[in-house]
Order: C-alpha cells, then structure tokens, then sequence
C-alpha cells in the first residue's frame, strides 16, 4: 500500500509527460484546414473543376498537370485571365480579392502535388 502511494504520483507524472510529448510530437495529428484553405479549395472545386478533373487522362482535361510549378503569385494573375492561357476558356475567375487569393493558393498547392 505505502509503494502504491509513493508510485502513483509517479505514474501521474509519467501520463503528463506522455501526453504533453503526445501533444508537442510529429505525431500530433495535423492542425484543421485554415479557413483560408477551406475558402480555396471549395473555390477550386466550384470554379475550375466544373470543367477540369483534378487528375486523370489528358482527355479528361486533367488540372493539376496543367498547373505544376505554379506560384501563388502567377495563379492570382491568371485565373484572372484564363482566355490568355487558352481560347478554350472564356470564363475568367470573378470573385473578391480575398476569394482570388485563396484559390491562388489552391492552385499553388496543387500544381506542388498536394491535393485539395
Ligand atoms: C468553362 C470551363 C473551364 C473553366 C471554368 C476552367 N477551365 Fe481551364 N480549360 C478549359 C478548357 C476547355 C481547356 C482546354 C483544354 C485543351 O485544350 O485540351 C482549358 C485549359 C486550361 C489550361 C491549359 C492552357 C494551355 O493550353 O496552355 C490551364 C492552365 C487551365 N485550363 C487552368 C484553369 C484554371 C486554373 C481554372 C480555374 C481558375 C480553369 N482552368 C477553369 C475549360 C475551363
């Protein structure tokens, strides 16, 4: 009985040590999506993917290839000028600034491999 009580504040000791590292460690579970993630991702899916896929056949008109290698910034300039890229679209990006920059980021990721 007396080693149970000269152990138990030791194993409380133990389970605060255990989670903080739980906590603090690679193995924390990722942090929820931004709300400036969600903003362009759902601009992304409502806007560019009503006529692309995401990946698939060229025949499919695949997006993600066709934005490797983007940056933010050239993505916030050219989903502005979609008809400048090709004839095939004529519907250029309307929305907020704020909503313009979230899908640039969107597309930044995308174009890195990453998916919505
Ligand atoms: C109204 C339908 C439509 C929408 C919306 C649309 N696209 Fe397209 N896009 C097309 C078509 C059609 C093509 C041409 C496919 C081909 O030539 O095989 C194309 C081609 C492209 C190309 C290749 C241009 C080239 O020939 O070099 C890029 C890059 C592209 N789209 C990006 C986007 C992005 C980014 C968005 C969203 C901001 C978007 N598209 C939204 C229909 C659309």
């Amino acid at each position: 009985m007396d080693r149970l009580r000269r152990l138990l504040p030791l194993a409380g000791l133990a389970l605060l040590a255990g989670s903080a590292a739980w906590f603090h460690g690679p193995w924390r579970p990722a942090a929820p999506p931004s709300a400036e993630r969600r903003l362009g991702a759902h601009k992304l899916r409502s806007f560019c993917l009503s006529c692309h896929v995401l990946d698939g056949p060229m025949s499919r008109n695949p997006l993600a290839p066709r934005v490797r290698g983007w940056t933010r910034a050239q993505a916030y300039e050219r989903v502005a000028h979609l008809d400048r890229l090709s004839s095939a679209m004529i519907l250029s990006f309307q929305g907020t600034d704020e909503e313009r920059w979230a899908l640039a980021g969107a597309l930044e990721r995308l174009g890195k491999g990453e998916r919505p």
